[in-house]
């Protein structure tokens, strides 16, 4: 498989690979604007095909990783590591000593990025949601 990375990312695209995923639908609007706000976007494409991506945002001192998604028919090739990759060496790349990688996942999740380094935060359990 021929996968190719780039940081172009369409509302559409956006809004389409987290459908696949079942992640609750977000307004064009407010996708457009979050997009506008990220830091960091990654994406990965088959054949000129959007099936990857996954984003960032940052003070310079941390960073929240959101959005990392591969369309299910993607899934098990490697996409998702690449894309984590990809975002480890821009993060290396930068200026700052010290960042603090922050994200959250689910229990299904937590191989995923054991295997990539990231450590369970025991215990820091709070947060809100608005909705
Ligand atoms: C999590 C996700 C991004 C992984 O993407 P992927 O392209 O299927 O993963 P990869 O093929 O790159 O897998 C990389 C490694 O992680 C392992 N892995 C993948 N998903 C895993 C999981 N849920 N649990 C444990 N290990 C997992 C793979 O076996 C592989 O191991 P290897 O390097 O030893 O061969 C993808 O399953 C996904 O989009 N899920 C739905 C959206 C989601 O929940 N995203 C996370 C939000 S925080």
């Amino acid at each position: 498989m021929n996968i190719a990375y780039g940081s172009t990312l369409s509302v559409e695209d956006y809004c389409t690979l987290r459908k696949s995923v079942g992640f609750y639908d977000i307004s064009a609007e407010q996708v457009q604007r979050a997009l506008d706000k990220s830091d960091y976007i990654i994406t990965a494409s088959v054949d000129g095909m959007t099936v990857g991506m996954a984003r960032f945002i940052s003070d310079g001192t941390q960073i929240l990783v959101m959005d990392v998604v591969v369309h299910p028919d993607y899934q098990g090739y490697g996409i998702g590591k690449g894309l984590m990759e990809q975002m480890r060496e821009y993060i290396e790349s930068t200026e700052y000593d010290c960042m603090l990688v922050n994200l959250l996942t689910d229990d299904s999740k937590i191989g995923f990025y054991a295997k990539l380094g990231y450590m369970k935060a025991e215990g820091m359990r709070l947060w809100l949601q608005h909705t």
